[in-house]
Parts: structure tokens; C-alpha cells; sequence
């Protein structure tokens, strides 16, 4: 949930650290710190806020040392000030850290017996002093490290700077990511590869359970042991990590502008174009057995999968049960083996989803991981990955990574309803043809932003906003709302349209913005019955429709959003872009920090 760095270099490690945390801000931005190695022992400047207050707490100090770390933070333990910011010291030491420390208590108690004195609300600083009083005793670095890490229960990945010591660095891993960086006569570490490709793109990911003894010349990685342990150093496409705003004034903008390339760039991984046929890559296991799908995930990723269970179910016929990863993972769901276990995520490090994975391994099912990073525990973990190909994703608010989830999801059900036999080679063709449309219908939608923009308008400022889809909509009334309430901060709550009359309905008024995503699908004239049950309680309607269904209503009392009409089966992709601009925009109109919304952090590692 926090970011990470360190580097062992040849010149003043402060600006890089500082550039390294700007590309980690997306992990968390309550607070920014660095330390780093000077001529007469540590010096750390810290500052509340996002990282800018940090820019400025440094612009007095003058900062030489070659040797740093540097942490940005979404708080668990403690409040986001100054005091609780990273990094954390005990006497000789200086850590930074990204996870929690479930021990930390009982750690505290004994250590403060011992006369460690403490001086933050956080589980991080016990570890500096763990690690102190090694050194006291008289153990050298590496071994008061190893002695410390051994007493940590929980989740951690830690970069520790030792005085005394300018050409060492000792990372660790334990639940959360950390990648060692590899440089000419310098190295690093990082939460990841998007950190270090300021400096290098050789990469080496540390796995569970390891530590890393760094010198400008050596990188010694051990397991949990304490055994030398060899793990493999990767080329990663460091240029590709290096991501700016371009001409947008937000990453999010950005994101959702990207989408009929991200999509089709996915699209065409998973498509056989010229043929019209989906093909997926060889996995390690077969479909034509497989009796039941689970889908595990979280928040956006979680809503990709709920229309997913459309898709399995209706085209390939298969059960399809879909799950928040952070109630499946201990409702000890009985599971029959060779089952087929989908866990959807965009950072591929999701505390809750890693640990569905886990249990859907130990009770024997095949894995497969949706992710966007592909270096990531999810998808090192699972037995199979079909990544997508979205890029980078900066906003905290998911936006292109959810579509590309959901071509994903759409190739797969395809595939697998070939392999059940559910599907005749003629719907196969119609389906992937409509695939195909997917990112040239995205591209006429953006060309729609102005007019959405001012229907946003409407809706920002607004108490409460509803959004309402019933069938394969009803995920995206869901998402409609999270991206909303997430960015704008305005209450917002998604419901399956013929629910609203069982109690949502009470909410309705006149000052209640209803969001009505109605793709003329099946159920079309359902959910436009639910939409007049809406009017007739004075409810403030925008309707998102298809051009020829936005056409026949021609100038209505209420607000309409039109998109191309397309093949039902690939309406989600579709309508989750004005979905999208609708929230961007009335964040925009509100004032909100749109990439950063507070209390947020893009990848959630912590439970
Ligand atoms: C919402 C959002 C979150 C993530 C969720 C899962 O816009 O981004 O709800 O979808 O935290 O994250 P990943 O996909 O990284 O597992």
C-alpha cells in the first residue's frame, strides 16, 4: 500500500529518490520521506501530504549522501503527519517499509522493556528497533537483519540503511512486492519496476520469504533460511514504465483516451483477426470437463467479473460464481477439485485477492490470473495468466484496465464455450466480430466528451446519485457508482433496476441525478419500465442508451447519453466509457483531486 526505494549510488541520492517516490505516489500519498547516508550519520526530512510538501521541506536542506531510501504512505497505523511519516530510525538504523507488521504490539512491549523509546503511532518502527538492538549486541548488519526479520509476523517489504555502512542496502520480502534494480557500479531497490526505470531496467524480483544484501558492486539475495538463493534478472521495457500526463490534464483522462488502443491491443492477444476466431494461449489445463467457474476480486476488478458471470453463463453455460475477494478468502467456501479459479486484478498484488488464490490452490483448483502487471505475486502465482495489456495505469480510479479485463473475460468465455461445445463456429465469428468493433465504437464515444461533460455538470454537486442496469448493466450501474463516489466524493449507490422498488425507490426525488444505463438489449423495456416508475417520483433521469434508441425518444424531458449500437454481448465495454467521463467530469467540476482522491491508494496490499 506504501511505496518504496532505496539506492547505493554514485551521486546525491535525493533527487532520484524523490523522482523514484512520484512514481510510486499511486501506492499511497498521505505522507513522503526520505533518508539518506551524509558524512556525519542519518539525516531524514519527512512532511505530511503529498509529495510536493516534501519538494518543499527539502528545498532548505542540503543533501549529499550517495546512499538513501525513500517511502510514500497510505497510513494504516497512525495518523498521516510528520511523526508517523517514513522513514523510521533507531539509534544507527534507518527503514522504510510497505505492509503491516501483525506482531507489532507484543514486539513493542518487549522492546520498550529493553528501553527502546518510541516515538510514532506505526508497526514500522519496531522493526528499526529490532534491528538496533542487534547491532548493540554486538551482531553485524546482515545477521541483526536476518535476526529481526525472523520475529515479523505479517506483511512486509523493508529497505534498511545501517550507518556506518555507505555501501550497503538490505531489502526484504514478505507479502509485499520488492524488486532489486540493477545499475553500472550502483544498485536499487523498489516496490517496483515502474520505480526503478528512472534509473535501470534490469529488474530482479525477490520472491516470498526472501532478503537482499546490496553493495554497489554485489547483489546477495537469501531466503527465509538464510541459504544464497539465485532468482532471475529481467529486461523490463523501462521506457514503456516512464508515464506522463501527455497533453491531458489528468492520468485518468489520459486513461480513458488510451482505450481503443489498450482494448484493442488486448483484443488482438486473444483474437486470431484474421480467422474471427478467439485464441487463447496453451494453458496447463482443459475446459472441456470443467463444471464450475469462481471469479475472485476486488472493487473495480470484482464488477469486470460480475458481467463476466453473464458471459460465462449465458454463452458457455457454465456456473459461474463471482466473489469479493475479501469475504471469499474466509468463508472457507467448499470447492470441488479441478475447478477453474479467475482472479482479476490490475496491480496483481491485492492483499485479498492474493490470498483467494492461496486457498483456491490449496483446495485444488486450476488457476488462471487476469492482471495487468504481469511481474506481479498474482500472476507469478498462478498456474496460468492472460494478461491484459492496458499500460501503466496511473489514476487510482480504474478505468482503462476495467475494459481491458473485460475483453479478457470476453475472449475466455468464448474460448471456453468452443471447448464445451456451446457455441457454433458461426456465433463464434459474430461474437469476435463484435470484439473487433469494440475499440472503434470506444473512439466515436470520446468523440461525445463535450456533451457528457455538461450532463456532468448536472450531477456534480449532487447529494445522492443512483445508477440503475439491469442484467449484464447491472455491474456497471455498480461500477458507474464506485467511480463516482470514489472521485467526486459524492454519494452514489448502484442498484439491479428492478430492485429499486423494494427500498432504493425511497430515495428518490428531485434533487437525485438517476443514471439509467439501458443498452437495447432483452431487457431493455424492463429497465425503461423502471426508468418511468423513477419519473414518476420526480427523479432527475440521464438516460445512457444506443444512438437508434436515443434517436426515437428524440427531445425528451430528461438527459440522454447515446453510443453506437453494437452486438449485446460486448455493451459492457461500451457503456463503462460515458460511465466513465460522466464521473471524471463532475470530479473535475467539483474540484477534487481526481488522480489522487483522499484516503485512497492504488494497489490495496494490505488487508
Ligand atoms: C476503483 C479501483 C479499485 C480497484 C481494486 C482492485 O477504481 O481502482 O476498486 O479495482 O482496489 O485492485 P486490483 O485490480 O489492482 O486488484
Amino acid at each position: 500500500m506504501c511505496g518504496i526505494v532505496g539506492i547505493l549510488g554514485q551521486n546525491s541520492a535525493a533527487p532520484r529518490l524523490v523522482e523514484s517516490l512520484r512514481r510510486l505516489e499511486y501506492r499511497g500519498y498521505d505522507s513522503a520521506g526520505i533518508a539518506t547516508l551524509e558524512h556525519d550519520g542519518i539525516v531524514r526530512v519527512r512532511a505530511p501530504g503529498k509529495l510536493a510538501s516534501l519538494e518543499t521541506a527539502l528545498e532548505p536542506v542540503r543533501l549529499t549522501g550517495t546512499s538513501g531510501i525513500g517511502h510514500t504512505r497510505w497510513a494504516t497505523h497512525g495518523a498521516p503527519n510528520e511523526t508517523n511519516a517514513h522513514p523510521h530510525v533507531a539509534p544507527g538504523v534507518a527503514i522504510v517499509h510497505n505492509g503491516i507488521i501483525e506482531n507489532f504490539r507484543e514486539l513493542k512491549a518487549e522492546l520498550t522493556g529493553l528501553g527502546c523509546e518510541f516515538e510514532s503511532q506505526t508497526d514500522t518502527e519496531i522493526v528499526a528497533h529490532l534491528i538496533s538492538e542487534g547491532l548493540k549486541d554486538g551482531r553485524g548488519p546482515r545477521h541483526a537483519v536476518h535476526a529481526a526479520l525472523k520475529r515479523l509476523e505479517g506483511a512486509f517489504a523493508l529497505a534498511i540503511m545501517i550507518e556506518g555502512y555507505p555501501d550497503l542496502l538490505i531489502g526484504a520480502r514478505k507479502g509485499s512486492p520488492l524488486a532489486v534494480g540493477h545499475g553500472e557500479n550502483e544498485n536499487y531497490l523498489g516496490s517496483d519496476a515502474i520505480a526503478l526505470a528512472v534509473m535501470t531496467n534490469k529488474v530482479t524480483y525477490l520472491e516470498e520469504g526472501d532478503w537482499v544484501v546490496l553493495s554497489r558492486q554485489s547483489v546477495e539475495i537469501y531466503d527465509a533460511d538464510g541459504d544464497p538463493v539465485d532468482r532471475t534478472m529481467q529486461h523490463t521495457n523501462a521506457s514503456a514504465l516512464l508515464v506522463d500526463k501527455g497533453n491531458h490534464r489528468h492520468f485518468m483522462a489520459k486513461e480513458i483516451a488510451e482505450q481503443p488502443e489498450v482494448i484493442g491491443h488486448t483484443l488482438a492477444e486473444y483474437i486470431d483477426l484474421a480467422e474471427g476466431k478467439v485464441d487463447l494461449p496453451d494453458f496447463p489445463f482443459g475446459f472441456e470437463n470443467l463444471e464450475r467457474i469462481t471469479i475472485t476480486a476486488c472493487g473495480t476488478a470484482y464488477y469486470a467479473g460480475l458481467a463476466a458471470k453473464y458471459w460465462f453463463e449465458r454463452v458457455a453455460r457454465i456456473p459461474a460464481d463471482v466473489d469479493i475477494a475479501s469475504e471469499f478468502r474466509y468463508r472457507e467456501a467448499p470447492m470441488v477439485p479441478g475447478g477453474l479459479s479467475i482472479f482479476v486484478s490490475q496491480s496483481g498484488e491485492t492483499a485479498d485477492t492474493l490470498a483467494a488464490l492461496r486457498y483456491c490452490q490449496a483446495n485444488h483448483q486450476n488457476t488462471l490470473g487476469i492482471v495487468n502487471v504481469r511481474e506481479s505475486t498474482i500472476a507469478r502465482e498462478c498456474e496460468a495468466i492472460m494478461p491484459t495489456f492496458a499500460g501503466p495505469e496511473i489514476g487510482v480510479a480504474s478505468t482503462k484496465a476495467f475494459t481491458c479485463q473485460l475483453a479478457v473475460l470476453a475472449c475466455l468465455a468464448i474460448g471456453i464455450a468452443r471447448a464445451k461445445g456451446t457455441l457454433s463456429s458461426t456465433e463464434e465469428t459474430e461474437l469476435v466480430d463484435a470484439l473487433i468493433g469494440v475499440p472503434r465504437h470506444v473512439a466515436e464515444i470520446l468523440k461525445e466528451e463535450r456533451h457528457i461533460e455538461e450532463i456532468a455538470r448536472t450531477v456534480a454537486g449532487s447529494r445522492d446519485v443512483l445508477y440503475l442496469g439491469r442484467g449484464i448493466s447491472f455491474p456497471l450501474a455498480l461500477e458507474g457508482a464506485l467511480k463516482l463516489k470514489e472521485i467526486s466524493y459524492i454519494h452514489a449507490e448502484g442498484y439491479a433496476a428492478g430492485e429499486l422498488k423494494h427500498g432504493p425507490i425511497a430515495l428518490i426525488d428531485e434533487s437525485v441525478p438517476v443514471i439509467v444505463i439501458a443498452p437495447h438489449d432483452d431487457l431493455f423495456d424492463k429497465t425503461m419500465s423502471n426508468m418511468q416508475e423513477v419519473a414518476a417520483r420526480g427523479g432527475k433521469i440521464i438516460l445512457i442508451t444506443d444512438k437508434q434508441t436515443a434517436e426515437k425518444n428524440g427531445s425528451t424531458e430528461f438527459a440522454q447519453i447515446s453510443v453506437p449500437v453494437t452486438n449485446p454481448f460486448v455493451n459492457p465495454m461500451i457503456y463503462a466509457v460515458p460511465v466513465q467521463l460522466l464521473a471524471y467530469h463532475a470530479a473535475v467540476f467539483m474540484g477534487t483531486d481526481v488522480d489522487q482522491p483522499r484516503n485512497l491508494a492504488k494497489s490495496v496490499t494490505v488487508e
